[in-house]
C-alpha cells in the first residue's frame, strides 16, 4: 500500500467572509463562486475533495465597527442567507459564525503572546486601513491584532489550504510565520546532531502542532462597480447579489462607459469600458460578441448595451436571486443551520486546542494518546450522562445477535423520540420519514473501554452508534455523513467490499470515533441529537 492511500490526507479548506450585510456581485464573482465550487468538487470515485469550513467573521467586524454594532446581527443573517443562496450546502460544508466558536478567541490569545509587535505594525492592510478610513479611532488594540485573530481562525482548525482573494495574501502569510514560530517554541523536539554528547535539537517537522496552510489563491477578475471602480461597499458603487433585476438593469444603466463614444457615433474600445467587463464575466459568447463588435463599429447605442450587460447578470443570478428570497421566509431555519455548523466546528477546533494548551504548558493532565486510549476504566471518570439500562443488564452477556437486536429495539421504543418514525429496511439499516438511511449498530464497552463496531462501507446519510458502558449506561450518538464522509470514503476506495472495523473510544467525557486510517472524530456533541432524522 503506498504512503498515500495509508494516509489519505483529507484535505482541509476553511476561508471566512466579514459580515459586511448583503453581498454584492464582486464578493461572489471573487470569492463565494469559488467556496461553492470547492465544496462540490469530488474525486473520480465521487468522493468529496475537500473538508469544508466557511464563517461569518463577526469578531472582525468590530475590529473597525466596535462604536456601532446596531446591525451586526443582520449583516450576519444577511450574509448568511448569501451564502445558502449561492450554493453552499450545510449537507457538504460546515458553515459558522466566528464568536460562536470561542476557541478562535482563545488561540488569538495565545498567539498574542509571542507575537512581536513589529510584525503585526508591518502588515500592509494596517497602515492602508488607517488611512482610508480616517473617520473611525482605529488607534486600537484590537485592530492592530486583526491579522493575528485572523491567524487563529485558520490555525486553530489546521487546515491544508485557504482560499481568498489576493488582498489576503499577506495575511495568509503572517499566519504561516506565526505557525512557525509557534511551532518553534512549542512543537515537540527532536535530536538533530549525531554526536552523542551534544544536546543540539530542532523542532520536529513530523510532530508539528499548527501546520503551515497554503493559499489557494482564487481566480479574481477584476469586477467594476457602476462607477467603474473596483466594486466596493465603501465606493457604494455595488450591485447586489439580491438586487431585484429591475434594480440591476437600472443600475447599470447608470454605468460609467470609461468615458467613450461621446457623441455616441464615435466607435468605442470595449477592452477600456467597465461595461465590456461585464460582458466579459457574465454574458454568454455570442452577446459578448455581437455587443463588442456594436461598439467598435458604433452600431449599437451605450444604452442597448449596458441593457444587454443587465440582462446577462440577471440570468446568471437568477436561480441565487429566487432561492435568497426563499431562504428570506424562514430566517429560523438558516440560525438552526449556523448552530449546527458551530457544534462541528467548535468540536474540529477544540481538537486542535487541547494539543496546543498541552503543548504550551496548559493542560494539568497529560493528555491521552487518543489513538491509541487504553487506560483501564476508571468508574470516578465515568460521565454520568446516557441512559440507564440497569433494567435490561440480562441482554448484557447474550448471544451478539440478539443482543444487538434487543437493544435495537430497546432504542427503538424507549430512546428514539417518538415523532420519528424509522422504519426497518433491513437488520442494522433503517429509513427515516425523508428517506434518508441509518446504520444503526450497537456495541458493548470492552476490556480496554472501546466499543467496536464493523460495517460495509456503503453510503448512509447517518451512522446511530448505540455504545453501551460498563456501567449499563447506553450513549447514542446520530452522527450525521458530514462528520465521517471523508474517511468513510477514502477507506471504501481502497478497500472495495470489505467490512470496515472502527472504534468508539472514550477520554474524560469526550467520545471520539476512529475509522481506520484516519483521526478521531470528537463526536460527543452528536449524543441524543435527534434532529438529523426528523
Ligand atoms: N480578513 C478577511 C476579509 O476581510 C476575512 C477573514 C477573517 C478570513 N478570518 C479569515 C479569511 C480567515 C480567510 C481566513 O476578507
Amino acid at each position: 500500500m503506498s504512503e498515500e492511500t495509508r494516509h489519505p490526507a483529507p484535505r482541509r479548506v476553511l476561508s471566512g467572509m466579514r459580515p459586511t450585510g448583503k453581498l454584492h456581485l464582486g464578493n461572489y464573482m471573487g470569492a463565494l463562486k469559488n467556496w461553492v465550487e470547492l465544496q462540490n468538487a469530488t474525486n473520480e470515485d465521487g468522493a468529496p475533495k475537500y473538508e469544508c469550513y466557511f464563517f461569518i467573521a463577526d469578531y472582525h467586524a468590530l475590529t473597525t465597527d466596535y462604536a456601532d454594532t446596531s446591525r451586526l446581527q443582520e449583516s450576519t443573517l444577511d450574509v448568511a442567507l448569501d451564502f445558502l443562496a449561492a450554493g453552499l450546502d450545510p449537507d457538504k460544508s460546515t458553515l459558522f459564525v466566528q464568536s460562536d466558536v470561542p476557541q478562535h478567541a482563545e488561540l488569538h490569545l495565545l498567539l498574542s503572546m509571542i507575537t512581536p509587535l513589529s510584525w503585526l505594525e508591518r502588515v500592509p492592510t494596517y497602515k492602508d486601513q488607517q488611512e482610508q478610513l480616517k473617520q473611525k479611532d482605529l488607534n486600537t488594540y484590537g485592530f492592530l491584532g486583526y491579522p493575528l485573530l485572523q491567524s487563529a481562525d485558520i490555525l486553530v482548525y489546521q487546515p491544508d489550504f485557504v482560499p481568498v482573494g489576493q488582498d489576503q495574501v499577506a495575511h495568509v502569510e503572517i499566519t504561516r510565520e506565526i505557525a512557525r514560530r509557534f511551532n518553534q517554541f512549542y512543537s515537540p523536539k527532536r535530536l538533530v546532531s549525531t554526536d552523542p554528547t551534544s544536546l543540539a535539537e530542532e523542532t520536529d517537522p513530523t510532530k508539528l502542532i499548527l501546520p503551515e496552510p497554503e493559499v489557494l489563491l482564487t481566480p479574481s477578475p477584476k469586477l467594476p462597480g457602476i462607477d467603474g471602480r473596483k466594486m466596493s461597499k465603501s465606493y457604494g458603487n455595488t450591485i447586489l447579489m439580491s438586487d431585484h433585476p429591475a434594480i440591476v438593469s437600472e443600475k447599470m444603466s447608470g454605468m460609467s462607459n470609461g468615458g467613450q463614444r461621446n457623441p455616441q457615433s464615435e466607435p468605442g474600445n470595449p477592452d477600456i469600458c467597465p461595461v465590456g467587463e461585464m460582458h466579459i464575466l457574465f454574458s454568454a459568447p455570442q452577446v459578448r460578441s455581437f455587443t463588442r463588435k456594436g461598439c467598435m463599429d458604433a452600431a449599437i447605442p451605450c444604452s442597448q448595451c449596458k441593457w444587454m450587460a443587465a440582462e446577462s447578470i440577471n440570468l446568471q443570478m437568477h436561480d441565487v436571486r429566487v432561492n435568497r428570497e426563499q431562504l428570506e421566509r424562514s430566517p429560523d431555519r438558516v440560525w438552526e443551520v449556523l448552530e449546527d455548523g458551530s457544534k462541528r466546528s467548535s468540536a474540529r477546533a477544540e481538537q486542535t486546542m487541547k494539543e496546543v494548551r498541552q503543548a504550551v504548558g496548559l493542560s494539568r493532565r497529560p493528555l491521552a494518546d487518543i489513538s491509541r486510549l487504553k487506560r483501564a476504566y476508571n468508574a470516578s471518570e465515568a460521565n454520568h450522562e446516557g441512559h440507564d439500562l440497569s433494567a435490561e443488564a440480562a441482554f448484557w452477556d447474550q448471544e451478539p445477535a440478539l443482543r444487538a437486536k434487543n437493544v435495537r429495539e430497546y432504542w427503538l421504543s424507549n430512546i428514539v423520540p417518538s415523532e420519528i418514525r424509522l422504519k426497518q429496511d433491513s437488520d442494522r439499516v433503517f429509513v427515516t420519514r425523508k428517506n434518508k438511511r441509518v446504520y444503526v449498530t450497537t456495541s458493548r464497552e470492552n476490556l480496554d473501554s472501546r466499543w467496536g463496531f464493523e460495517s460495509k462501507t456503503k453510503s448512509y446519510e447517518m451512522l446511530a452508534l448505540l455504545c453501551w458502558d460498563k456501567e449499563f449506561r447506553l450513549h447514542d450518538f446520530i452522527v450525521p455523513l458530514i462528520a465521517y464522509q471523508i474517511p468513510w470514503f477514502a477507506y471504501k476506495k481502497t478497500h472495495k467490499n470489505e467490512v470496515m472495523i472502527f472504534w468508539v473510544t472514550r477520554t474524560d467525557s469526550r467520545f471520539l470515533l476512529e475509522l481506520p486510517e484516519a483521526s478521531p472524530i470528537d463526536i460527543t456533541e452528536y449524543r441524543g441529537q435527534y434532529k438529523p432524522m426528523s
